[in-house]
């Protein structure tokens, strides 16, 4: 499905015609995707400004990332955080420059804002944060990214240092909201203490252009997950065996083709009336069919026979994308559709994920397709909100009880995406449903799969029990 007015915004004659005729149109911007596989430095030669409140233990870390990934450093900052950056990047033969003058920036349009704030102490201290952006934001990049990283109020004892944590979430959400229309995101990236080794993979990810349509919201970065393997930048998935649950189309497929993209064998399973599609793309990706409704009272034993046979039960990432509507206002919503959209969503999550934890490898990832309508509501969506609802509880709850065995368990909440389920919403909603994101647009099956392929990587071992949104920063839900 296309969008008129993303393709529309293409051509720069059309731009300059609406400006020349004062229409009151605004043009999303198109989005930059990275698609290809894992790249050694997906910052390459990216100009990226880094600032802070004062050096911390999250300086070098960020340095090393920064430089190992191929950006080009721009530092505004004391000397003492200067040496730090100079010392990562010379490794990497990327010395950083100071920043002298914020007009500079306008010659080179940088990509990133990257401001650690984790060393911040009092409310004050924000004014380092306004300091910092306010006069540099008009310069970001188109499809830019604005990122601050700062420890997690929960575990700030000082109670004013703890609110100006939480301040910054805040500030995050609006300047997101404002900068969108350029196509660029902002997230805030929380660090635990002592999970300080697990922000590198966090931070490469959501500076590239993988993380397309995330924005506007907070990434909580703990050690509770024990590790057992070090994340790899490149094919991440080599050797996992994963399963994908409604792989026949839409968002399903393009994660499966996702997951395989990066090394992994993908078992696409769908329903039984979904044997052609399914089956044609297990031959595509070289993955395997396993036709099975997920509701289905044996469908956990279809699944383990499965594993069993081919690959003696080890199973490393599961993936619940099968999904339904069938929406209705409560007054006139059957019991029937109710228990249907309740039994898809969530119950048989919960049953099947109940056999099938056991035979999960350490360093296994599940990840949950839930929806913003489980944090917005919608109006007919009474079945599917709460079952969506209930995955954001279900993948809340069960991740303390995987910590010990090395599984993280997330949600995702995709906002507007454009699939085959989203072309059924009658023309002048979808309009609405698009422009209701900070980036003024829908987003694609392909940005939810790189996000679910991030989350399945060893490199995100910090995060578990969370829900991301995948959403452009839409202007309702939280
Ligand atoms: P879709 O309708 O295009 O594909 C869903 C797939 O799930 C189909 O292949 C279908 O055959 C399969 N499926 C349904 N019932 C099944 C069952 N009982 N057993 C096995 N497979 C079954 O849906 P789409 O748009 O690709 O959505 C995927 C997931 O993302 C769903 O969970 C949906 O709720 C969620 N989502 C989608 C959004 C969107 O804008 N498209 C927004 C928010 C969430």
């Amino acid at each position: 499905m296309t969008d008129f007015f993303v393709n529309l915004g293409k051509h720069p004659g059309s731009r300059k015609l609406i400006k020349l005729l004062k229409l009151p149109i605004v043009f999303p911007q198109e989005l930059s995707r990275s698609t290809t596989a894992w790249e050694v430095r997906p910052l390459e030669n990216m100009n990226i400004i880094v600032g802070n409140v004062r050096k911390t233990q999250l300086t070098s870390i960020i340095a090393k990332t920064l430089a190992s990934a191929g950006a080009d450093v721009h530092v505004q900052g004391d000397t003492s955080t200067l040496m730090v950056y100079n010392e990562e990047g010379t490794g990497y033969g990327r010395i950083p420059k100071q920043l002298q003058s914020n007009t500079l920036l306008d010659e080179f349009k940088p990509h990133a804002f990257v401001f650690d704030a984790s060393g911040m102490q009092t409310a004050s201290e924000l004014q380092v944060v306004y300091d910092f952006f306010q006069k540099k934001i008009k310069y970001l990049g188109t499809c830019g990214r604005m990122i601050i990283i700062a420890q997690h109020p929960s575990t700030i004892k000082d109670i004013e240092a703890a609110s100006a944590a939480r301040a910054l979430e805040g500030f995050v959400r609006s300047a997101g909201k404002e900068i969108g229309r350029n196509g660029s995101t902002s997230l805030i990236i929380y660090v635990d203490p002592e999970a300080h080794d697990r922000l590198e993979p966090v931070l490469r990810f959501f500076l590239s252009y993988r993380s397309a349509y995330v924005s506007g919201q907070p990434v909580h970065l703990s050690a509770n997950v024990k590790i057992h393997e070090l994340p790899y930048f490149t094919r991440p998935l080599d050797q996992k065996i994963a399963l994908v649950t409604g792989a026949a189309r839409g968002i399903g497929a393009c994660i499966a083709r996702t997951l395989a993209r990066e090394g992994a064998h993908v078992i696409c399973m769908d329903r039984p009336s979904e044997n052609e599609p399914c089956a044609r793309l297990a031959d595509e990706i070289h993955g395997t069919l396993l036709l099975c409704d997920i509701t289905s009272p044996d469908a956990f034993n279809s699944i383990l026979d499965f594993i069993q046979k081919k690959w003696n039960g080890k199973l490393d990432i599961v993936i619940h994308n099968a999904g339904i509507t069938r929406d209705k206002m409560l007054v006139n919503m059957t019991s029937e559709i109710w228990s249907q959209v309740l039994e898809v969503n969530l119950i048989s999550i919960i049953r099947v994920n109940q056999a099938l934890i056991p035979h999960i490898q350490k360093d296994g990832r599940i990840v949950c397709l839930s929806s913003i309508a489980g944090i917005a509501g919608n109006t007919g969506q009474t079945n599917y909100s709460a079952s969506k609802a209930g995955i954001m509880g279900y993948v809340q709850a069960l991740a303390p009880t995987l910590y010990d065995n090395g599984i993280t368990i997330n949600a995702v909440a995709p906002g507007f995406i454009e699939t085959q389920m989203t072309s059924t919403i009658p023309l002048a909603t979808r309009e609405v449903a698009r422009r209701l994101s900070s980036l003024a647009q829908g987003g694609l099956p392909e940005d939810v799969a790189e996000v679910v392929t991030f989350l399945s990587s060893p490199g995100a071992s910090g995060i578990t029990g969370e829900v991301l949104r995948i959403c452009g920063g839409n202007f309702i839900g939280a």
